[in-house]
């Protein structure tokens, strides 16, 4: 049996992970001011059998365990596929989703806490010099040292030495981590007050998620790719 019943309420579910909320907003059910309906009720709504509500749920559950990657052991061309399709993706499917979280709680409760309307221009501006940050590594940075990786010597690069562009990027990093210890302060390491509704809940764990994940991110570039790269770039110079 799975860890969720039909006579749930949908606003059970999300109090209790509101990382569920996603699977909600899939089905286009309202967890928020529909909170009080039975997953039964919401998905027969949705004309959607309840069943296929709680597998959904089930599976978002478990995928949160995926198992752990050994990056150390990924050539750099692999490494890179990784970080593009987990984490550039992750922060691609996520911002349009914090976005709205981050601007409805700041509009809605704003008033009671300013720090919510910081945490809306933070994330803001976080959001923005990711997006290019992202398109930087895509476009520029991580073609380099797949060329390099299946070339038997170092190519002469535009821009000199791979270190010129990953100071950029581990500078980048830097500012990311900054904007996010800011998040965790505005938000009291993600602790919602209690009268936050699922709305703000759900908004406080996916900073948290994004938090952990960028830290994730900016690990396995900063300690993992860009050593491993100027590494193999000293050892195929001529
Ligand atoms: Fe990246
Ligand atoms: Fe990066």
């Amino acid at each position: 049996m799975g860890s969720f019943q039909v006579d749930d309420t949908v606003g059970s579910v999300v109090a209790r992970r509101p990382a569920l909320s996603r699977v909600f907003e899939r089905m286009g059910i309202d967890y928020c001011c529909g909170g009080k309906k039975t997953l039964e009720e919401a998905s027969r709504k949705k004309g959607l059998e309840p069943e296929t509500l709680l597998l959904a749920l089930d599976e978002s559950v478990s995928s949160e365990d995926a198992p752990v990657v050994d990056v150390a052991a990924m050539s750099l061309t692999d490494l890179i596929e990784h970080i593009e399709q987990t984490h550039h993706a992750y922060l691609r499917a996520e911002f349009p989703r914090l976005d709205g979280l981050t601007n409805k709680v700041a509009s809605v409760h704003g008033k009671k806490d300013p720090r919510l309307r910081q945490v809306r221009e933070t994330f803001m501006a976080l959001q923005e010099e990711l997006s290019g940050h992202l398109l930087k590594e895509e476009q520029v940075l991580f073609p380099m040292i797949r060329q390099l990786d299946a070339s038997a010597t170092a190519p002469v690069f535009h821009c000199g030495s791979l270190a010129n562009p990953v100071g950029q990027m581990e500078q980048e990093h830097d500012q990311a981590g900054s904007a996010l210890e800011r998040l965790s302060e505005l938000t009291d390491r993600h602790a919602p007050p209690d009268w936050a509704c699922n709305t703000y809940r759900a908004m406080l764990d996916a900073l948290s998620r994004l938090e952990s994940d960028l830290h994730q991110h900016i690990h396995k570039e900063n300690n993992v790719l860009f050593p491993r790269a100027i590494e193999m770039e000293a050892r195929k110079g001529i």
